[in-house]
């Protein structure tokens, strides 16, 4: 059965920032606000050489890793551009301005 874990509310993110949740299954992950307030959750470990993903730029819907720039797609993890990798994605949703984490990843 999968299970929703209430992460905390919108505002604890800032626009074009991220957090950073630690779980025991799947490490650090990184939770990522974007302008429009849409919500996003990917592994906290850029698959290229472990960047931290939450440190990234967020810009649109996308993030582009702090240390060698590869740029992944917030809604499926993917990487945008030359770049072939994908940084675990983890469904979000949000009621209210509360934020939910399902520990499922989707790639
Ligand atoms: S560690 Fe992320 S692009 Fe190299």
């Amino acid at each position: 059965m999968s299970v929703w874990h209430r992460i905390g509310r919108l505002n604890d993110i800032p626009q074009q920032g991220a957090r950073v949740v630690k779980t025991e299954a799947y490490g650090e992950i990184a939770i990522f606000r974007t302008l429009k307030d849409e919500i996003h959750a990917l592994a906290n470990t850029c698959p290229h050489k472990k960047g931290p993903l939450a440190q990234g730029i967020v810009h649109g819907a996308k993030v582009t890793c702090p240390l060698h720039n590869w740029t992944f797609d917030l809604s499926t993890g993917g990487t945008v551009g030359p770049d072939e990798g994908c940084a675990g994605h983890f469904p979000t949703k949000m009621e209210g301005d509360e934020l939910f984490l399902k520990l499922e990843p989707t790639s």
